[in-house]
């Protein structure tokens, strides 16, 4: 079969999630025709929805950011977190498969899905080796994507922030009620701001990328570091109060799920390709611009 030329529409389901508004944000300006499905518009578990939605507009591209994301949450709610995260890939890559015409899958996935447990980045073809519901849900629904046959694109991603519910309105929001901060140090990772990941993924499909690709920010830091760049820079633009932040070890704040410890995926892939990401501390820096914008600063 024939690959989606780069004047295909794009579907954005979960278009009301951090990913799906920084998706329909960078095709506007990319000059893609892309249509949002938000979870009230398409159940993606829900195969005759889902045909139904494929028949009526026709994507070249069907971008997957639709997902259960509370990843405590998904320890209580395992069936709920498994509709999504795992059945749901494969109900829309059968779909994309079953079509009449090239329709190209590009489903989202998690470092979760590694133990994260050696202190390297994980390259694509890592053995894959999750800790909680959530990476397993999210690896299960990776590989019905793989098994169905449909021309797909999984891409892993990281410590996602942009317009939604995330780590750096949480801690822009305890600093700013003066709350003292103590945040993780022993975990590690990339912090991805979700429009340099969605312009990574505009990228990886025009360059024609299949497989498997993680795609993250550049360079490397805690939690506990992130923080302090969210207190530094946020009560820099006015958008909080200047507080302390201590470090702790996870084991005094256990978690419903366990979090690798060491996920940073690596980027060799993306670099390769010419997928140039930012570094994090500039995608945050520009996040918080926005963020100030927004609120009229
Ligand atoms: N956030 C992170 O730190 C992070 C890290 C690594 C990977 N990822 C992956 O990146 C992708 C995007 O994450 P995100 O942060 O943008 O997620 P998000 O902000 O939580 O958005 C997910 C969206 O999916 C929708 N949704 C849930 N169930 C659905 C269903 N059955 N049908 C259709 N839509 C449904 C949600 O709608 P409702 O809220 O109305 O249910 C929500 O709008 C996901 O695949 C996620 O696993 C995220």
């Amino acid at each position: 079969m024939s690959l989606p030329d780069s004047s295909a529409r794009w579907l954005v389901t979960g278009a009301a999630g951090q990913l799906g508004r920084s998706l329909l944000a960078i095709a506007a300006d990319r000059g893609i025709e892309a249509v949002g499905c938000t979870h009230a518009e398409l159940d993606v578990a829900d195969p005759a929805a889902v045909r139904a939605a494929l028949d009526r507009i026709e994507p070249g591209v069907v971008l997957n950011a639709a997902a259960f994301t509370q990843v405590d949450l998904c320890e209580q709610e395992t069936e709920a977190a498994l509709r999504v995260n795992a059945h749901a890939p494969g109900v829309l890559a059968e779909a994309c498969r079953d079509r009449g015409q090239p329709t190209l899958l590009v489903h989202v996935s998690t470092e979760y899905v590694f133990s994260g447990e050696t202190p390297r980045p994980i390259p694509e073809d890592a053995d894959t080796a999750p800790l909680s519901a959530y990476g397993r849900g999210k690896l299960a629904g990776e590989q019905a994507v793989r098994d169905s046959g449909a021309e797909h694109l999984i891409a892993r991603t990281q410590w996602l922030f942009g317009p939604g519910p995330n780590f750096v309105r949480t801690i822009l929001a305890a600093a700013g009620r003066g709350q003292a901060l103590r945040v993780v140090e022993d975990q590690i990772g990339r912090p991805t701001w979700s429009r340099s990941l969605a312009e990574g993924l505009v990228s990886a499909v025009r360059g024609g990328l299949r497989g498997t690709l993680h795609l993250a920010c550049e360079g490397v830091c805690s939690w506990y570091d992130l923080a302090r760049e969210i207190v530094r820079e946020g009560a820099a633009r006015g958008l909080t109060g200047t507080v302390g932040v201590d470090p702790i070890p996870t084991r005094e704040m256990p978690r419903p799920a366990v979090r690798p410890a060491y996920a940073v995926l690596a980027l060799d892939r993306s670099r390769a390709a010419g997928i140039h990401m930012p570094h994090w501390r500039d995608a945050l820096a520009a996040y918080l611009d926005e963020e100030r914008s927004a609120r009229g600063g």
